[in-house]
């Protein structure tokens, strides 16, 4: 399935977003994790989760819209990162890329995704699936992770889709070629108007299907097909435990809702359920 929603609306609203999230944490009330969640997930044989930009927020990455600064807030982000904008202007999406990949070397994974690493270790069938393309569950040493809207650490043929290893930054005004077959590398991410991996949305569909309890961590479940897997999973019997500062449209229908931040909800969250 494509990622859907419109674009410019959905950019705008991420911004929206993160100042709200800011003002939600300012008045943010102390955590009250209720005992009936903790034992839920103590007990659970299967646990998923869906993270998104929220969860890294506390680590500094920054947002499409926030990255926007400097000479790059003059392009309309359907320029940056999507199919036609490569076709176009390939040299200018790979400069955008090239430089949000630096930010992204340069932050540190924060407590929830240390939390959610450490929840992996405790469960039996445990999956992540996230829609962050920073990579950042893997250095907090997350395993078992599907990477749905793909990772901007890595590069791969624009021809082939063929992950390319190593490349070097381009001295002249086009991006690397394919060592193969010469054609561009680009980002492995997914551009809007293109198709989620299909075995990674397939796992994180199955994940969804068979948990007992999924956490939706730091997204503002808008962006579909992900925004879909709560709904899947509730439908087939699971605890779905939203942790967000801010509402969003899965708050109504969630089992718990852990207004917070990420990087104290779900470490607390963790240790309650799998003290010591
Ligand atoms: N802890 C938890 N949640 C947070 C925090 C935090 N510290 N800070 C912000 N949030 C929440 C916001 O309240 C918001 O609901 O994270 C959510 C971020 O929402 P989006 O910016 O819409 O991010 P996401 O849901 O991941 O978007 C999905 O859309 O922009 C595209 O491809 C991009 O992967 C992204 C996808």
């Amino acid at each position: 399935m494509r990622m859907s929603i419109e674009f410019s609306t959905r950019v705008a609203r991420a911004w929206d977003g993160a100042r709200a999230c800011e003002n939600a944490q300012m008045r943010a009330a102390p955590l009250v994790l209720p005992a009936s969640l903790v034992t839920a997930l103590r007990a659970a044989r299967s646990v998923a989760v869906l993270t998104g930009a929220g969860v890294s927020a506390e680590s500094g990455v920054p947002t499409f819209r926030d990255a926007q600064q400097g000479l790059w807030a003059q392009f309309d982000p359907r320029e940056l990162a999507t199919p036609s904008a490569f076709a176009r202007n390939p040299k200018r999406v790979w400069d955008w890329y090239a430089m949000r990949r630096d930010m992204v070397a340069r932050v540190a994974p924060n407590p929830a995704h240390f939390a959610l690493a450490e929840l992996e270790r405790r469960v039996p069938d445990f999956l992540l699936a996230t829609q962050n393309v920073d990579g950042l569950h893997r250095r907090a040493g997350s395993v078992r992770v599907v990477e749905l809207h793909g990772n901007i650490t890595r590069v791969r043929c624009s021809a082939e889709g063929t992950v390319v290893a190593q490349w070097r930054e381009p001295a002249d005004a086009l991006p690397p070629r394919c060592p193969a077959c010469g054609a561009y590398l680009r980002p492995d991410v997914v551009w809007f108007e293109e198709m989620l991996p299909a075995d990674a949305l397939a796992a994180a569909e199955d994940a969804a299907r068979r948990c007992d309890v999924l956490l939706v961590a730091g997204t503002s479940a808008e962006v579909y097909p992900a925004a879909a897997l709560p709904e899947l999973a509730q439908r087939a019997g699971a605890l779905v435990v939203e942790v967000n500062p801010n509402e969003t449209p899965l708050s109504a229908d969630a089992g718990h809702v852990l207004r917070g931040p990420a990087g104290v909800v779900l470490p607390a969250l963790v240790a309650a359920a799998f003290p010591g």
